[in-house]
């Protein structure tokens, strides 16, 4: 039989659509999590925290393939390496890492930079743990997932004037979208980085949050700020953007009015 898939982070927004879509192509899989859950239809789980290296040599015993889809906002390196160190001990023949479009080109140098857009870096620096982990690896850099903008822009409109930075674009993805790429990725052979994935189209991140305003039937206010720092006008200059890999297909007006109006949704 063949060994069991690791996904870390298979409890969160990208890892849950991995799990299943890794058991469609007939994989047993096992979850990383901090909390823990009962094994069910061919998916254990395994309790254990990256951060203090905690439950990681057992997670990664006895697995050839690890899909890395655990992370935060920061710190992604250390818990990178507690990973890395631990799959190579098990002699692991994979890993797929999850990184984010414009991670080499969104400079976090500044206090500023690091308080602000630190997140760039952390994935800069978990990329290179992966390629220098002596390991066979796959890394794939995405945009940000329609799920997180939808986060993102609903919180913003929670006030009645929206500080909204100027000259920053988005261009979101489908989340299931990307776990479809990890899961074939996976699969497949080590390929090292790999070409990015970004959604269909730009938006101004103005049109973003105008567009759930409108949705919702809300008014409010859209104040532009201009950021400082170079991380920011990294932003501005588009470094967070793939548009010549626009090659997601669900549009974000697609995933908006799914959600607006959903019972999830507030
Ligand atoms: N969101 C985006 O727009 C976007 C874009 C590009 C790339 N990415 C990358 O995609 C990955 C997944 O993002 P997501 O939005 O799915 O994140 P998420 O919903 O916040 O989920 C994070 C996952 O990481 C796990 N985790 C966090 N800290 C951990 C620790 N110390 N030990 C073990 N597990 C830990 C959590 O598991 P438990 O809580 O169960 O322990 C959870 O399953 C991240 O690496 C992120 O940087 C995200």
């Amino acid at each position: 039989m063949a060994p069991p898939i690791l996904v870390t982070g298979g409890t969160g927004t990208l890892g849950r659509l991995v799990v299943p879509r890794l058991r469609e192509a007939g994989c047993d899989v096992r979850v990383l999590s901090r909390h823990s859950s009962e094994a069910s239809d061919g998916i254990e789980f395994v309790t254990g925290d990256r951060a203090k290296g905690e439950g990681i040599d057992s997670a990664v015993e006895g697995t050839e393939t690890i899909v890395h889809c655990a992370g935060s906002s920061k710190g992604d390196e250390d818990k990178a390496r507690h990973l890395l160190r631990a799959a190579s001990r098990a002699g692991a023949q994979h890993v797929v890492y999850i990184s984010v479009v414009g991670a080499d080109r969104i400079p976090v140098a500044s206090r500023i930079d690091r308080a602000m857009f630190g997140y760039f870096g952390s994935k800069l620096a978990a990329e290179r743990v992966v390629a220098d982990s002596g390991l066979p690896w796959t890394t794939l850099r995405a945009t940000q997932f329609h799920d997180l903008t939808y986060k993102t822009v609903r919180q913003m409109a929670r006030l009645p004037v929206i500080p909204v930075p100027s000259g920053f674009q988005f261009q979101p993805v489908d989340t299931g979208e990307v776990a479809a790429r990890l899961v074939e990725l996976a699969l497949g052979t080590p390929a090292g980085l790999v070409p990015d994935l970004a959604g269909p189209r730009v938006y101004a991140m103005d049109e973003l949050v105008r567009g759930y305003v409108r949705a919702r039937r809300k008014h409010r206010l859209i104040l532009p700020v201009r950021l400082p720092g170079e991380a920011a006008r990294a932003f501005r200059a588009g470094a967070n953007l793939a548009p010549d890999r626009a090659v997601g297909h669900r549009t974000w007006e697609d995933f908006l009015a799914a959600q607006v109006g959903s019972p999830s949704d507030d």
